[in-house]
């Protein structure tokens, strides 16, 4: 779907009109025109004086929204052309970037209209999203760029919850995502996502046998809670389910995936460093909530993750504060500041805080979680913020991430 919008944008610039086109191809375009100038009146659009070099600089120097750094240090511009008076910028981003490409085409917009003697400006903002180099390991999972593991020290502190809605607000910014519920006593994936009572489709032959995801609101999904119900005896569970949990990472056919988020089974036990292990996880974010208590098993999280040589891509801080649905007031009855100061502790960054909000709760109970219900509503754009943040994180790291070393054999 394109969308065509014009309009005023600036009313003090040299710009008069702009056409925005957003599609779901993850592409987005503006084009500028700039408000007819009564040619005596001013001497400054010479075209003699448009260097591409200094273009290409201005462009480079703009700052990328979600990490705040320079484009031209992310290597994200593309192409800078001029051809006459009209200038074409194209942006490539390593991140799904739907909720700020227009803020980032109006950076360049700005920064480039202060160039004499453009008359026309396009800006397209896209995204490639980069494999990590592990992806091509012998371990890695077929079909997926980007393993992003969530876990929590210890249960209830709404790890899944956080987990589903990371992976629709990922899928809501424009990427391809899935997700894989490895929680073995406790799956909740299949209910939050309201997939009911349907199982996976099994295809091949013998130990070529594949399951193929369930597709709810858009994005991949495997949960323990398809291969067990709610019937299974608790004693049966261990060593059943570690077979399928084996299963579940090994023999699920995802389709093309750029992130495959993993809610990791609760805790910093055997059961979590073995997984952590088995897959090459690009990163892991640490849900908690602001109690002493959770933020203890929080930390915890992130030295386990440490410890196996997964980066750690930050912490997300939920039930930070409690908003009365009567009044608005919002009171932080667990404490203030708790996922700021394991962040700042640990060097790792605080991706972001979620309310105590029982619209969280009562959608993500019903089947349908609050980025899938309204991904336009506050707390939808609260998961796409932190979303972008994490994946703009990858980005940073696949980019630094030195290539795989060729192995050169030679005849002596
Ligand atoms: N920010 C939140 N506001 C309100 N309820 C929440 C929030 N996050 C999670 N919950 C609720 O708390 C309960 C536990 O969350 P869950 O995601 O299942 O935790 P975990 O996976 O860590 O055990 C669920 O009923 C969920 O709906
Ligand atoms: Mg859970």
């Amino acid at each position: 779907m394109v969308e065509l919008i014009e309009g005023e944008l600036f009313d003090a610039g040299l710009w008069s009109t702009y056409a925005v086109s957003l599609s779901k191809c993850s592409i987005l375009r503006l084009s500028f025109t700039p408000r007819p100038i009564n040619p005596s009146s001013s001497g400054v659009m010479t075209m003699a004086h448009l260097d591409p070099a200094v273009l290409r600089t201005v462009v480079e120097n703009v700052l990328e929204p979600s990490l705040q750094r320079p484009l031209g240090e992310l290597n994200a511009v593309h192409a800078v052309t001029l051809e006459g008076d009209q200038v074409a910028v194209s942006i490539d981003l390593g991140y799904p970037a739907e909720g700020v490409a227009q803020a980032l085409a109006t950076a360049i917009h700005h920064a480039v209209s202060r160039i004499d003697g453009v008359s026309k400006l396009s800006v397209d903002v896209d995204w490639v999203i980069p494999a990590s180099p592990a992806a091509n390991a012998q371990q890695a999972i077929p079909g997926v760029k980007n393993i992003i593991a969530v876990a929590s020290g210890k249960g209830g502190v709404g790890k899944s919850t956080t987990s589903v809605n990371l992976a629709l607000a990922l899928a809501a910014e424009g990427a391809e995502v899935g997700i894989l519920d490895a929680d073995i006593y406790g799956p909740s994936q299949h209910h939050m996502l309201g997939v009911g009572e349907r199982r996976p489709q099994i295809v091949g032959e013998g130990k070529a046998q594949m399951m193929v995801p369930i597709e709810a609101h858009g994005i991949q999904s495997i949960s323990m809670g398809y291969l067990v119900t709610e019937q299974t005896p608790m004693v049966w569970r261990g060593p059943m389910v570690s077979g399928a949990l084996q299963q579940l990472l090994m023999q699920t056919r995802w389709n093309d995936l750029d992130y495959l988020i993993i809610d990791m089974p609760p805790g910093t036990g055997d059961i979590q460093i073995t997984l952590a292990q088995r897959v090459p996880v690009t990163g892991a974010v640490i849900v908690t909530t602001p109690q002493d208590i959770a933020l203890l098993d929080a930390k915890k999280g992130i030295e386990m993750f440490r410890k196996v040589s997964v980066p750690v891509l930050g912490v997300v801080e939920n039930m930070a504060m409690h908003i009365c649905s009567q009044c608005g007031h919002a009171e932080h009855i667990f404490g203030a500041g708790g996922g700021e100061r394991i962040a700042t502790e640990y060097q790792t960054a605080l991706l972001g805080s979620l309310p105590l909000d029982l619209s969280i709760r009562e959608l993500t109970d019903s089947g349908t979680p609050s980025v899938a219900a309204d991904p336009d509503s506050p707390i939808a754009k609260a998961y796409r913020e932190i979303a972008r943040k994490l994946a703009a994180q990858l980005w940073l790291l696949n980019l630094s991430a030195s290539p795989v070393p060729e192995i050169v054999v030679s005849e002596d």
